[in-house]
């Protein structure tokens, strides 16, 4: 499974991939917007960061200008991926520009159906919203597995891309359910790596090697 980061900053970026287990990473209008740059230097400034992919968001409702959007984001970087809604707008975009080959990723999907039609128009990715179902009380992580075993039915490529993931075990129910990627905030991703019998074992076991450090050089110093 891959990991991406779920935001547009740069520390939280450049601390992930210090870490070793950065993929790749995703934005939108509003995490962009929280980081106050420019949008294009913004986005060349995490390509210098990673070579994974970096979904770009298109901020238009109209086809034409999604299309005209995601032409200009693939010279940024070649690493971009064009984001758009899930929309017929968009949809249709998608079409357009895969046919140019350009990677797209259907943003905003919460069903099953949307998954269905970004496949079909060749998405490289799709992201089924996960949190945000759960926020109005549905099951937002069923959309994924529904898109996993619909995409398997039939063979598409398209990548299932888990997404709005807001705690820990988001993260294992969409390896569970077969997501390709998860898309994860800086915060959550921190709390991957914690347990507290990690914390209380690793803290025994230095205390008990310094004992022993101690021991030695006590002997030492008798002889
Ligand atoms: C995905 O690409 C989106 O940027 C993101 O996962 C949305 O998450 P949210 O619902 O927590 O805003």
């Amino acid at each position: 499974m891959q990991f991406f980061l779920d935001t547009g900053s740069l520390e939280e970026i450049r601390t992930a991939q210090a870490w070793g287990i950065l993929d790749g990473v995703t934005t939108n209008p509003s995490l962009v917007s929280k980081e106050g740059m420019d949008h294009k230097a913004l986005i060349r400034e995490i390509a210098s960061i990673t070579s994974g992919p970096i979904s770009v968001e298109t901020t238009s409702e109209r086809a034409e200008e999604m299309v005209a959007q995601g032409r200009e984001y693939v010279t940024w970087a070649p690493n971009a991926i064009v984001k758009v809604p899930a929309t017929a707008e968009g949809i249709k975009a998608a079409s357009i520009m895969g046919k140019e080959g350009i990677r797209i990723n259907v943003t905003l999907v919460f069903s099953p159906n949307q998954a269905l039609l970004a496949a079909k128009v060749g998405a490289y990715f799709v992201s089924p919203f996960v949190g945000r179902l759960d926020d109005i009380s549905e099951d937002g992580m069923q959309v994924v597995r529904d898109t996993v075993q619909i995409y398997r039915n039939f063979g598409f490529r398209t990548k299932v891309l888990a997404a709005s993931l807001r705690h820990p075990i988001h993260v294992v129910e969409a390896a569970k359910a077969g997501a390709d990627i998860a898309t994860i905030p800086f915060k959550v991703m921190e709390q991957l790596f914690k347990h507290p019998l990690t914390d209380t074992g690793q803290e025994r076991f230095l205390a008990d090697w310094r004992k022993l450090q101690a021991e030695l050089e006590r002997k030492k110093t008798k002889v």
